[in-house]
């Protein structure tokens, strides 16, 4: 509608994948998919993982690029374009936007801390770690609230200083570089983990197909479980993927580019397991102490670091240590950037919309300060162990005022969590596909695929029946099982 104006356009559509691809493939996928994956299946689960993909995120994936484009507008302009009534569930995407990065960079901060810690043992030993073990470090690294904040600093620094730099001339010139060499760096670890002694048993652990899963944890908890991760890693439910298609011409075919992202996701997610579990398998059938196929922080920052630094040991664990937290690094920056980007895409709008020229450089600051600030708790509280007064926070004292369901979290990274991915996300992407099922109807969808010149919309009948009954349901059960995750409802 209106890509003449200053708000920026992708210079091409590879570009633009790049940007797309880099704000999905993130900490989701390394930290989180492998874990889970193996804890949840197997084999049994990547099948679960890939119905949803196919019925629930390619669909919206679509819906969000062909509102994002069609509007020009940023997911707050874009849902009051669309609809009065929805205005609001554009506020949720933006509110997730925020809640989510102040966390993500405080832990995007600590993968640069362990970016540089191996590149230091690299040239003078104990220079990155102080000769501490792998607990022990962590441990003393979390409740060091300076090093958290100044580390958290950089990394939300680094976002801003290319978030600054627009849309083609800084987001997609950063990914079109740092996509390929995160590929690059992941076969290179990968290839070191997969001939690792006792690899297999990494690998059995993550691939094995074990369907009894099903029944020993329950279906339908692997089913939510696939779910929540799927949403987060295709970096759905929050506009991420409206703003960035606002970007987008005219002449890109949109129901292509909505399958070539969470594909290409869900290949990233795989190699991020063959880069992860076949070297923790190995060093673990090898008896290395304290590793372990663990979840959480634990996995990412104790047991990894075990691995390179013990498990591979001297100048090649340093070496595969730096370039293994390098790519966490990166695969974290292009996704945060994506979330500040969201954001600072309101702000952008509200000026273009009133005819006045905005300043992206001054915006850009100005949300990435606050996004900052409001991370601050997270990156002071050592992940609830114990600092700044045990930071236990009590949802319905704090909220509500009340006493009868006394929720605690451990840390501001929890709550965090709760409030975007937990509930505004779900809930935006079950009222999205509301918005286009019911109210507007999937005919908005296919007008704006077919707005490209000789482009016809291929599977209409089966985006219709996705928008109107998959994606909700399937969305509906990620909202519950958040909602059990977080408040221990015993649903599933
Ligand atoms: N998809 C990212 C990951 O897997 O780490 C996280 C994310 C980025 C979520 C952007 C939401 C978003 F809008």
């Amino acid at each position: 509608m209106n890509n003449e104006n200053n708000r920026g356009q992708w210079a091409s559509n590879l570009g633009f994948l790049m940007a797309a691809v880099g704000s999905a493939v993130g900490l989701g996928n390394i930290w989180g998919f492998p874990y889970k994956m193996g804890a949840n299946g197997g084999f049994a689960f990547l099948i679960v993982y890939l119905v949803l993909v196919i019925f629930v995120g390619f669909a919206t994936m679509l819906g969000e690029l062909a509102l994002g484009r069609k509007t020009g507008l940023g997911v707050i302009g874009t849902y009051r374009m669309l609809n009065k009534k929805f205005a609001w569930v554009g506020w949720l995407g933006f509110l997730s936007g925020f809640f989510i990065l102040s966390f993500y960079s405080v832990l995007g901060g600590y993968t640069l801390r362990y970016a540089i810690g191996f590149l230091m043992e690299l040239f003078s030993e104990g220079a990155g770690f102080g000769g501490m073990g792998s607990g022990e470090f962590f441990g003393s690294f979390i409740i060091n609230g300076g090093a958290n904040l100044l580390f958290h600093g950089i990394f939300m620094a680094l976002t801003i200083v290319i978030v600054m730099g627009g849309i083609a001339s800084g987001i997609e010139k950063f990914t079109k570089i740092a996509m390929p060499a995160l590929l690059v760096m992941l076969v290179i670890v990968i290839i070191r983990s997969v001939t690792l002694e006792g690899a297999s048993t990494g690998i059995a652990f993550m691939f094995a197909p074990n369907f009894s899963a099903f029944s020993e944890i329950g279906f339908m908890k692997v089913l939510k479980t696939a779910a929540g991760q799927m949403f987060f890693s295709l970096s759905l439910g929050m506009g991420c993927m409206i703003t960035y298609g606002s970007y987008l011409s005219k002449q890109e075919n949109l129901e292509k580019n909505a399958l070539i992202i969470p594909i290409a996701d869900t290949i990233f997610a795989l190699m991020a397991g063959l880069a992860v579990m076949p070297a923790v398998g190995a060093f673990m059938s090898q008896g290395v102490e304290g590793i372990s196929f663990g979840a959480g922080p634990g996995l990412l920052f104790v047991t990894l670091h075990q691995v390179f630094s013990v498990g591979m040991g001297g100048f090649i664990g340093n070496l595969f240590g730096f370039v293994f937290y390098f790519l966490v690094f990166i695969a974290a920056i292009t996704s945060s950037i994506s979330l500040l980007e969201v954001c600072t895409a309101f702000f952008i709008d509200s000026k273009v919309q009133k005819g006045q020229v905005a300043n992206r450089k001054k915006i850009t600051i100005i949300v990435g300060l606050v996004i900052f600030l409001i991370g601050i708790p997270v990156g002071l509280d050592g992940l609830g162990s114990g600092v700044a007064g045990g930071a236990t926070i009590d949802i319905p004292a704090v909220v509500f005022g009340m006493d009868e369901v006394r929720v605690a979290f451990d840390c501001w990274l929890d709550f965090y969590d709760m409030i975007s991915e937990g509930v505004f996300m779900p809930l935006g992407a079950i009222l999205m596909s509301v918005l286009i099922g019911w109210v507007l109807k999937t005919n908005i969808v296919k007008e704006e695929v077919e707005a490209s010149d000789g482009i016809k919309m291929k599977a209409y009948a089966f985006w219709d029946f996705c928008f109107k009954f998959i994606v909700p349901i399937g969305i509906l059960f990620v909202l519950l099982g958040q909602l059990d995750d977080f408040f221990g409802l015993g649903i599933f």
